[in-house]
């Protein structure tokens, strides 16, 4: 990539940027890229060439993070941070994530020859989806020196540790505390997103800017019952697992479809044994709770919570719930955020604010420093799904926002 690519260009490129990004996956045929995994290691070097290409001096954190500097003028100045993250959901489009990640690089690249009163770095983060260990938002939460220890022993789904899967891949678990950042030091933080709802197109809009990010709460559950002969058992006498998580299941719907703005997904269930002649004697499936109010999401974690419980007495199951995220919904930064929208205007964008549904890396760098997102639209709001779409010239919009954002906070440091 030469310096000073230009403007008109900007969409092209990340375009082409992202489907180079979108070759690494675990799984033939569809794109799977979960934390730490080959296919994870594989575009951490692709993002790394990228880098390299932009002009930045890269190194990898104790965390896998991928990180690109441009030094600043002296050694004390603050460094601006611009992210997003490399690992998908399972069958993921291949923008969420790796859009944010493309526009940094392109918009460091694009300011290469620009004075800047501050070092610049483009972060990208391997732990946001957390679909493979029970975490959350592990790799940023280490730069706001939010990392729990206790972490680093949960399994994935084979029964590997994290401790272990980093050690596979070349991290060492130790230099995890080094990751911290000096708030005093950081400047704020910046990630370009796909909007992943539907508001930006129905507005005509290429570029949004985001205003909060909904509060979430997610739990691994267990139902324990008895397996026994599915021609034998009378329905009377059976402890089936599966029967009483679909009532759960159904409860969950009910509840977060009556709760105001809120959302409640089960996204996993696996049953044991899982034979087509043996009632089930147990089922593991997910929670995922969001709501803007977080007076709202805790009413319906409870409600749920205690409902399945009661299900689970009057079915005589066991019922047990490991939560491993409560995340209160993080408003964005204001001066940031204008800075986006002055960005845009500069851009020659219109842009509306508006919340996010989806988390992101920016509610762990929000502890850290000043954080702020910008969201571009995607084709019918689809996103987690491999027909996830975004096009060439709202990608250009973007980027050439983050360059004139980038330029604003360069202009309010100087004064
Ligand atoms: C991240 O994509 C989330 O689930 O919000
Ligand atoms: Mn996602
Ligand atoms: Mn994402």
């Amino acid at each position: 990539m030469a310096g000073n690519v230009r403007m008109d260009e900007m969409g092209t490129r990340a375009m082409a940027m992202i489907a180079d990004l979108a070759r690494h996956t675990d799984e033939p045929g569809r794109l799977t890229r979960l934390y730490l995994s080959p296919a994870h290691a594989a575009c951490a070097d692709a993002t790394a060439a990228l880098m390299r290409d932009a002009g930045l001096t890269v190194s990898r954190d104790a965390l896998g993070t991928i990180v690109g500097r441009r030094e600043g003028p002296t050694p004390d100045a603050p460094t601006l941070l611009i992210g997003s993250h490399i690992d998908s959901v399972v069958n993921a489009g291949i923008y969420d994530g790796p859009l944010g990640v493309v526009c940094g690089i392109l918009a460091a690249d694009a300011l290469r020859r620009e004075d800047l009163p501050f070092a610049l770095e483009i972060l990208a983060f391997g732990d946001e989806e957390n679909v493979r260990f029970p975490t959350s938002l592990a790799s940023s939460s280490a730069l706001a020196g939010d990392f729990r220890p206790e972490w680093l022993d949960g399994a994935d789904a084979d029964g590997v540790t994290l401790r272990e899967a980093l050690h596979a891949f070349g991290c060492d678990p130790a230099g995890i505390g080094a990751i911290a950042r000096d708030p005093a030091r950081t400047l704020g933080y910046l990630e370009v997103h796909i909007e992943q709802g539907p508001v930006l197109e129905a507005g005509d809009l290429a570029v949004g800017v985001v205003t909060a990010i909904n509060g979430a709460t997610r739990a691994r559950c267990t139902v324990d019952g008895t397996a026994g002969h599915a021609g034998t058992v009378p329905m009377g006498m059976r402890r089936d697992a599966l029967a009483a998580t679909a009532e759960m299941i159904a409860l969950v719907e009910r509840a977060g479809t009556a709760a105001r703005d809120a959302v409640a997904t089960v996204g996993v269930c696996t049953v044991e044994p899982g034979a087509l002649n043996v009632i089930p004697a147990r089922t593991r499936f997910t929670l995922d709770i969001r709501a803007p109010d977080d007076a709202v999401r805790a009413a319906l974690v409870d409600e749920i919570v205690s409902g399945c419980r009661a299900i689970a007495e009057r079915r005589g199951v066991a019922f047990a719930e490991e939560r491993f995220m409560d995340q209160a919904a993080t408003a964005m930064d204001a001066r940031l955020a204008a800075a986006l929208e002055t960005g845009a205007a500069r851009a020659g964008e219109e842009t509306i604010r508006l919340p996010s549904g989806a988390g992101h890396d920016a509610v762990a760098m929000a502890r850290l420093c000043p954080s702020a997102m910008l969201f571009v639209r995607c084709e019918g709001g689809v996103s987690h799904n491999p027909a996830e779409k975004i096009t060439a010239a709202d990608a250009g919009a973007a980027v050439r926002t983050l360059v004139e954002a980038v330029r604003v906070l360069g202009e309010g440091v100087r004064g």
